[in-house]
């Protein structure tokens, strides 16, 4: 990335996540603008990582190599079909807005290469992690853009049908709200067997992000590591066989099921 030029349309959470990300690995301001509509938004930005902002979408994709929609899924097709006249044919569009799929922004840009994204909230400490898709007309360099435009943020996973984004959503991209949720009863069952309410939540997210690296950094997978923290009549083993007798696997497939089904229906709905 060391000559490419970066513009962002939406300046907005992830997009200053992503410029972070960027100057982080070493990215000079000069290969980065953003626009936006909101003056204090644009002045945070520049403030912040010493870039040029623009309050006119046109005006920043001039010259870049690589555009990248970091607005709401609404307001998708409006910032699409202003950009089509000022668009060459070489840009590289790379979206991370939920749910707009491919053929919805090659009908309001023209035929132009695109890649999208489903990243993740912990993207903004840097812990993200996105699934990726690009049309046919991507060439081989530009996926090596959009691999480190996201990897700034995490880490980036190439998807072979776009379909599968939906899946991506579920699993990953309303996945740290699991987690969440998991952190809080928890912590509400650690204060119901006697601990203070400060203690039990430092408890429960200290032993979620401590499991999460040690799955993330071993060698065997998670259902290998949880038999061997799950000694024949000891506690942990007393604890998973009531998560099971409850159904926690099946309720966990029937819940993500249905975030993937929401995420093809909004797909339908904002892709008109
Ligand atoms: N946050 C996440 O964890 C996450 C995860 C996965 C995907 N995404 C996707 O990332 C995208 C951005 O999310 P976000 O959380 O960064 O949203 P955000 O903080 O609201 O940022 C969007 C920015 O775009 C600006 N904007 C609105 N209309 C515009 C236009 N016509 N031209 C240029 N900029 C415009 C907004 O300005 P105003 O506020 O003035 O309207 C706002 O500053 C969304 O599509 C979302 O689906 C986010």
């Amino acid at each position: 990335m060391s000559n490419t030029r970066i513009a962002f349309i939406g300046a907005g959470n992830m997009a200053a996540s992503l410029i972070g990300g960027l100057r982080a690995k070493g990215l000079e301001p000069a290969q980065i603008r953003a626009s936006d509509p909101g003056a204090d938004t644009r002045a945070r930005v520049s403030a912040e990582h010493g870039i040029e902002t623009f309050a006119d979408n046109a005006e920043a994709i001039r010259g870049v190599d690589v555009i990248v929609l970091a607005v709401k899924p609404q307001a998708m097709k409006a910032v699409c079909e202003s950009l089509r006249p000022h668009l060459q044919p070489h840009q590289l569009v790379v979206s991370i807005a939920a749910g707009i799929t491919c053929a919805s922004m090659n009908a309001w840009l023209g035929a132009q290469p695109i890649v999208r994204c489903m990243p993740n909230t912990p993207a903004l400490v840097r812990q993200g992690v996105s699934g990726l898709y690009a049309t046919a007309q991507v060439s081989a360099e530009q996926r090596d853009q959009a691999q480190e435009l996201l990897s700034a943020v995490g880490i980036a996973l190439w998807l072979e049908q776009e379909q599968q984004l939906d899946a991506v959503t579920a699993v990953s991209g309303s996945g740290p709200a699991y987690f969440f949720l998991l952190i809080e009863s928890m912590t509400a069952a650690g204060v119901k067997l006697g601990l203070p309410k400060d203690v039990a939540e430092q408890l429960a997210e200290q032993t979620a992000l401590g499991a999460a690296h040690m799955a993330v950094s071993s060698d065997v997978d998670a259902a290998e590591l949880r038999r061997r923290v799950t000694s024949p009549g000891g506690t942990t083993q007393a604890a998973i066989e009531s998560f099971q007798a409850g159904g926690f696997e099946a309720l966990v497939e029937k819940a993500l099921g249905a975030a993937a089904h929401r995420s093809a229906e909004l797909a339908e709905q904002l892709g008109k």
